[in-house]
């Protein structure tokens, strides 16, 4: 058996910016660990994938991808596989029984214990469970990677779990009771990153509008700690542009709507889940506001900043949906506008409320009414983004496009990618303005201005 120092750890992530994050901080600990880290699988002698139990089909993905591993297990047999996240919260055990060839199972409160757990198991060689859903380490919440390519940009989780129970959701059962971490700790955080070279920072958690009331109920107009928090991050200099993710609209109140449309650095763009545009789905569906109350937060941040474009979640084929209330959701997606969605059919989950309602929809029903909202989505973004050609956006440029190396790619404030020709002062992070002189459903393309 080789030394901790000289064995490599390869983690993949399926799901979420969360997930994503969760990664980052794995990889991080482990590092600092004396472990390596390595983007080769082959290369691997622990495989770790970090995994989403949003939706069945995230779950289905992740066995599957295990499951060829059964392969690469024969012929090395050394290398030790993990699995880490909402999977391995929700299924801990029963996954050692379908995957015969998985070594061990972290859930999503064991992260921190990451590098201990793997040096003592992997030695012993013994199938093991880790699924405490103990309350979250903030230390390793705030582990990054040195220097990666991208470090322009970073993420911070800043805070852990949900407390809403939405009917649908396994998110509360698998992340645990909402943990809001000290805002001092996230500014320094942020203030590290920012000497580390980013410009741009995600806020990140489940339900961020609720930053800072663990628990507590929608606050009244005055009063929003996460309104506060993004106060105290505008002012860090250095640092340009703030986005976050995800807001739930009951949370969304004026203090909150004041900030993000007063803040220069907070971007133009807000993604704020819908769900459903029914009334009468959102509360089968434990979302307490109306779709009125959605419009008014909609109309009160367009009526402050004209320029802010909106992205959000739906769910198509929840149990009981008719076609009316799918109407209703098509209709408030029409009515806002969203330059984005992600449109989701609705999909079973283990100790939720939902799985339990009589009237499930067939997945034929799901698959016209996904197609549908589809259909409009690309007819507006196509819409909206041929309205952008002949103007001026201001372009954080973010490195080489993926279809074509000798372009670049970047994104405007409102979240929308432009691809550019680059030129030579130009790097990662870099702010210029481009010129939009073409555009498709998906991407703007333009020329830098010089000013
Ligand atoms: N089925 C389909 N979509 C779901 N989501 C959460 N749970 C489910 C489910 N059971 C969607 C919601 C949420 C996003 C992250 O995933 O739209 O906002
Ligand atoms: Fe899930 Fe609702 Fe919490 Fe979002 S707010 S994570 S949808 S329970």
């Amino acid at each position: 058996m080789k030394a901790d120092r000289d064995l490599k750890v390869y983690i993949k992530t399926f799901g979420c910016q969360m997930n994503e994050r969760d990664s980052e901080s794995a990889a991080a600990l482990l590092s600092a660990d004396a472990f390596s880290i390595t983007d080769s699988e082959k290369d691997a002698d622990i495989l770790i994938f970090n995994t989403c139990s949003v939706r069945d089909q995230a779950e289905r993905k992740a066995i599957g991808k295990i499951g060829i591993l059964k392969r690469l297990k024969r012929s090395r047999p050394h290398i030790f596989i993990g699995i880490m996240g909402c999977m391995a919260q929700s299924r801990g055990a029963e996954l050692l029984k379908e995957i015969p060839h998985l070594d061990f199972v972290i859930g999503t409160g064991q992260l921190h214990r990451l590098p201990e757990i793997i040096k003592s198991e992997i030695r012993k060689r013994h199938k093991t469970v880790f699924d405490e859903l103990a309350r979250p380490d903030f230390n390793a919440l705030a582990a990054h990677l040195a220097d990666t390519e991208n470090n322009f940009s970073a993420s911070i989780a800043v805070m852990t779990g949900c407390n809403r129970f939405c009917s649908y959701c396994i998110v509360p059962y698998v992340r645990g009771r909402e943990h809001s971490r000290p805002p001092d700790e996230i500014i320094e955080e942020a203030e590290k990153l920012v000497a580390s070279g980013v410009r741009e920072i995600l806020l990140l958690g489940q339900n961020i509008a609720a930053y800072g009331l663990d628990g507590k109920s929608p606050p009244k107009d005055a009063f929003s700690p996460f309104a506060e928090l993004l106060e105290k991050l505008n002012n860090i200099d250095g640092l340009y542009r703030i986005r976050f993710t995800s807001p739930h609209p009951a949370y969304f109140n004026d203090r909150l709507i004041d900030a993000v449309t007063s803040l220069p650095k907070i971007c133009e763009s807000i993604h704020l889940p819908l769900q459903s545009g029914s009334d009468r789905i959102l509360k089968l569906m434990n979302r307490p506001y109306t779709s009125a109350h959605y419009m008014s937060v909609v109309n009160k941040l367009k009526s402050k900043s004209p320029r802010m474009i909106f992205s959000t979640d739906v769910i198509v084929g929840f149990p009981g949906e008719t076609e009316d209330d799918f109407n209703a959701t098509r209709g408030i997606m029409n009515e806002v506008a969203f330059d984005n969605a992600f449109i989701f059919k609705y999909s079973k989950r283990r100790d939720t409320l939902a799985a339990e309602m009589p009237e499930q929809l067939e997945q034929k029903i799901k698959e016209e009414r996904n197609k549908i909202l589809l259909e409009d989505l690309a007819e507006r973004t196509g819409r909206y983004n041929a309205s952008l050609v002949g103007k001026i956006l201001e372009v954080m440029a973010e490195g080489p496009s993926k279809r074509n190396s000798s372009r670049w790619a970047g994104r405007s404030s409102s979240n929308k990618i432009v691809i550019f020709e680059p030129e030579s002062s130009v790097s990662s992070g870099s702010l210029i303005n481009v010129k939009i002189e073409r555009s498709t459903p998906m991407t703007l393309f333009g020329k830098i201005q010089v000013s």
